[in-house]
């Protein structure tokens, strides 16, 4: 089988890439609107950029009327959002942020999460989240058409807030964490048969 990507329609190409590029981890991003609602909703087209500075990638995809999202409207006025992890206990929230609610529904109150106060910006962070990045817009990047194209967001983590129990030394213990993954269709992963490569760190540090 050979694809050639321009040939596929939107739909055609979200299968594709989004069951090849797997898994994906999941970002699930809070902000808070001009309106002073909080939004929370899942993006997996996501990634770590760069270390120093910490670096943040996401894209972020227009709603099928050809409008932009809340997660993305609300980046674009406060400059910020914070990207709270996935763990399996948050899975069923976390999907249920996924629907379009209306602009002006708190969706923390609709998935029953609680929003905390971040120390380094204006987005609010979930509570129930093992690790919370407070994130700075640095720059947003505009691709293709409406609405198959996307914005991909980069940001700064300013602030990284991490539950003591997950934490020893200098990282997070994997085995604790329990990390979902996502797959592509409806499709998600845990973490459930982790093993390790020796020395292969060395090529990356
Ligand atoms: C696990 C998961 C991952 C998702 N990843 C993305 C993504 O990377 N980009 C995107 O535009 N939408 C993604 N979505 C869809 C958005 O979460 C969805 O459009 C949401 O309604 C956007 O909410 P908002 O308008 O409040 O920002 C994903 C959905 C799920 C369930």
């Amino acid at each position: 089988m050979k694809i050639i990507p321009a040939n596929l329609n939107k739909r055609e190409s979200h299968e594709l890439f989004m069951s090849a590029i797997v898994p994906r981890p999941i970002a699930f991003v809070s902000t808070v609107g001009e309106d002073g609602i909080f939004n929370l909703a899942p993006f997996s087209c996501f990634t770590s950029l760069c270390l120093k500075p910490a670096l943040i990638c996401l894209s972020i995809g227009w709603k099928r009327d050809g409008k932009k999202k809340d997660t993305l409207r609300n980046i674009e006025f406060t400059k910020d959002f914070v990207i709270n992890v996935v763990d399996e206990s948050l899975g069923e929230p976390m999907h249920l942020a996924s629907f379009e609610f209306p602009s002006d529904v708190d969706e923390f109150k609709e998935v029953g999460l609680t929003p905390k106060k971040s120390d380094r910006v204006k987005a609010p962070r979930v509570a129930e989240s093992p690790v919370n990045m407070e994130c700075e817009l640095i720059r947003v990047l505009e691709f293709g058409e409406i609405p198959s194209g996307c914005h991909v967001i980069i940001g700064k983590v300013v602030l990284v807030h991490v539950k003591d129990e997950l934490w020893s030394v200098d990282h997070i213990i994997i085995s604790k964490f329990k990390p979902l993954g996502r797959l592509g269709e409806e499709l998600y992963c845990r973490a459930a048969e982790i093993f390790e490569m020796k020395e292969s760190l060395k090529f990356f540090i």
